[in-house]
Order: structure tokens, then C-alpha cells, then sequence
């Protein structure tokens, strides 16, 4: 990379917000201003959030998921629980998660612990979802290796045979709800001095404090 590509990279000033030195006290009403202020501004994929687990031996692995609901107690999104960030929870309940929307230039990060959500709830949500997808969740065996593409176009195939009306949800497919310990909300400004405000859980109080960009 050249002097001038590595200063493309380095983008200009932040300016759209601020985070004043008020105390804020809802981390959750915060998240859900923000995110809501997100869809408004036509932010791309304003759901989309990097999710990001461990395994036992702490080693980190992240990926996109979409946010699918913002309850008081926490985010839910839906996987497959045989995936590889499924079985990473088992072992090791221990999340993040990391909203970036650009056009507010805002980032949140989220720390806590994650669990299934209720079955009822998960089944209620696959039925309200496109067949294909449906179909897709008996289909891929998400982050096992196969051996060509072709294996996957059969599994569709067999399903869609299988299935021919109303497809249930399958038992490895299903909702996580991450419940938040931490929240740290970052507001781009001028010069790099960015705002950083965090939130800290504190039996059923939050504390709150800034820190340094
Ligand atoms: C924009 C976007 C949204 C995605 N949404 C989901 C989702 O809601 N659930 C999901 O399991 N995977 C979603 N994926 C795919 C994941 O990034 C990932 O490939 C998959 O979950 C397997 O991850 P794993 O092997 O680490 O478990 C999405 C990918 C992108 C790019």
C-alpha cells in the first residue's frame, strides 16, 4: 500500500454528535434512542451487529448476525445452535456485541452472557419466516465442511420434498437473547476526541462513567 492509499484510509473529522456530560442512567432507553435514530437516518443494515464468542480456552471468533429484537432485558438474534459460535456458548456463555453505524457516526459495544430463549418464542418467529429460509435452516449444517456446493443443493432439494406445506422449526435452530453487564457508547468527534461513555452493571443498578477516547 502507497503513502496515498494508507491516507484514503484515514477518514475525515467526526462531527455529527456529542455525548454531554449529563448522567445517563438507562443504558437500554440509550441503546434504543440510538438505534432507533440508526433506522431513521437510513444507516445501512442498521441491525446488522458483529457477534462475538469464545471458546473454553478464551480463543475469540466473530461474525455478522442481524438483531431481530430489542427487549428490556436484552438482544435477540437467531442461528443455528450446531454452529460453531452455538457451540462456542455452551462452553462459554461470555459474548460481545459491536453495533457500528457509520452514518451516525456511532459505535456501541455490549458485553454479557447468552441464552436460548424460550422455544415458543423461537418457534413463533420461524413460522413468520420465508419458506426458503425455512428450508435453508434443515438444509445447511452451518460451519460443518461439505464437500461442494452441489451437497447443499441436494439437502434442499430433500427437504423441500419433506416439507411440502407448513415446515417446523428445526431443534438446532432457534433464539439467543444476550443479556448486557456492559455497554460503552462511542460518539465520533472532532480531532479524535471522541466520547466514550460506559455502563457498568451493578446488581440492578447501573454505574456509569467516561472515559478516555
Ligand atoms: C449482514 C449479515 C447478516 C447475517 N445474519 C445472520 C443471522 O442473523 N444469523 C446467523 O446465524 N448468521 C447470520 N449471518 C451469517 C454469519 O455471519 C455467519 O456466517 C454464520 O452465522 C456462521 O457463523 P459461525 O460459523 O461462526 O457460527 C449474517 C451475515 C451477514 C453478512
Amino acid at each position: 500500500m502507497d503513502q496515498a492509499d494508507k491516507k484514503k484510509i484515514d477518514r475525515a473529522d467526526f462531527l455529527k454528535g456529542k455525548l454531554e456530560d449529563v448522567v445517563y442512567t438507562d443504558p437500554m432507553k440509550l441503546f434504543s434512542n440510538w438505534y432507533q435514530e440508526a433506522i431513521e437516518k437510513n444507516c445501512a443494515d442498521p441491525h446488522a451487529v458483529v457477534f462475538t464468542t469464545a471458546s473454553l480456552e478464551g480463543k475469540p471468533s466473530s461474525r455478522i448476525v442481524y438483531m431481530r429484537e430489542l427487549l428490556e432485558e436484552g438482544v435477540i438474534i437467531y442461528t443455528n445452535y450446531t454452529s460453531r459460535k452455538g457451540t462456542e456458548i455452551i462452553e462459554n456463555p461470555n459474548v460481545a456485541l459491536l453495533f457500528y453505524w457509520d452514518c451516525c457516526e456511532r459505535q456501541i459495544r455490549l458485553e454479557g452472557q447468552v441464552k436460548k430463549i424460550d422455544p415458543l418464542i423461537s418457534d413463533d418467529y420461524f413460522a413468520a419466516r420465508p419458506r426458503i429460509s425455512q428450508i435453508g435452516a434443515w438444509a445447511s449444517e452451518q460451519s460443518s465442511v461439505i464437500p461442494n456446493r452441489a451437497s447443499l443443493e441436494e439437502r434442499v432439494a430433500f427437504y423441500e420434498k419433506k416439507f411440502p406445506n407448513e415446515v417446523p422449526r428445526p431443534p438446532h435452530w432457534g433464539g439467543l437473547i444476550v443479556e448486557p453487564t456492559y455497554f460503552e457508547f462511542w460518539q465520533g468527534r472532532l480531532g479524535r476526541l471522541h466520547d466514550r461513555i460506559c455502563f457498568e452493571k451493578e446488581e440492578n443498578d447501573w454505574a456509569t462513567y467516561r472515559i478516555a477516547p
